[in-house]
């Protein structure tokens, strides 16, 4: 049986750790604050937005959020930016995603200013993970790379595969897996053979929003699986991974609920007082 991957624990150390480093930023003079910015009615959305705002009074982080209505328009909510953008006690700025249809999500993200671009999705932002420079990356990849490197778990000449392809997953953390010097794999709905690629992965990364896809025959045996997913199916939380088939031949496995989620918070907290210290 795998061994589970705790993200509950691993992502209550980092919050604990951003703690301390928000607490000595107070000590310097600097408040940390993070503004929020969730637009229409998007159920699953509310709840996250509930859950920053949550860690961010327990580390210690100023929180604002700003609740706009579905029928919001592009200049408010670019107006919006701009005067978050230009608020000294705001230096983290986080825009829900997904939002209402009619509103360009990149001219949105776009206008963050960079520096306080604490998801990681600004394309300079983007580029500069690309190209291997230090910046704010995206709090889900982190928060995989995070787990890993707490659990001692060597990335480094591993063969990764990521199954999946999006902006705020797939695509950032197999640059993050690059930059850790793993051989890294992106499949995605187009891939031949799934199974026979996924079969090859030392460490394979699952975020393609589809429940239970990924099967144990999928899974070479011993391999560290990460699931990112996170599926309704009738009233219960599953992964992107049949869990109970795949953990009878993985080393270690993340649980969903309790694995990668905890983390995306976590991590959220710890861009959010880097981005404060640089600002300082
Ligand atoms: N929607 C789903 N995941 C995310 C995320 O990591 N950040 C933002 N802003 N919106 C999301």
């Amino acid at each position: 049986m795998a061994q589970l991957i705790n993200g509950r624990e691993i992502a209550k150390q980092v919050r604990q750790e951003t703690a301390v480093k928000v607490a000595a930023l107070k000590e310097r003079g600097v408040a940390c604050g993070l503004a929020v910015v969730l637009v229409g009615e998007n159920p699953a959305s509310k709840v996250y937005v509930r859950m920053k705002q949550k860690a961010c009074a327990e580390v210690g982080i100023y929180s604002e959020e700003h609740k706009l209505p579905e029928t919001t328009t592009r200049e408010e909510l670019l107006t919006l930016v701009d005067q978050l953008n230009a608020d000294s006690k705001i230096h983290g700025i986080l825009v829900q995603l997904p939002l209402p249809d009619g509103i360009d999500e990149l001219e949105v993200l776009s206008r963050v200013d960079p520096k306080k671009d604490v998801d990681g999705f600004h394309p300079i932002n983007v580029g500069r993970l690309s190209i291997g420079e230090d910046t704010l990356v995206p709090c889900t990849p982190a928060g995989v790379i995070e787990m890993l490197h707490r659990e001692d778990d060597s990335i480094q000449g591993q063969k990764v595969v990521v199954l999946g392809r999006s902006n705020i997953v797939g695509k950032p953390v197999a640059q993050l897996f690059l930059r850790e010097n793993a051989t890294v794999t992106v499949c995605h709905s187009r891939t031949k053979d799934l199974a026979a690629e996924c079969r090859q992965a030392d460490i394979l990364v699952v975020a393609v929003g589809r429940p239970a896809m990924v099967k144990r025959e999928w899974v070479k045996p011993g391999a560290v699986v990460i699931d990112v997913g996170i599926n309704r199916v009738d009233d219960a939380l599953v992964g992107d991974v049949d869990f109970d088939s795949v953990s009878e031949v993985a080393g270690r496995i993340t649980p969903v609920p309790g694995g990668v989620g905890p983390m995306t918070i976590a991590m959220l907290m710890s861009n959010t007082a880097t981005a404060a210290d640089a600002s300082s």
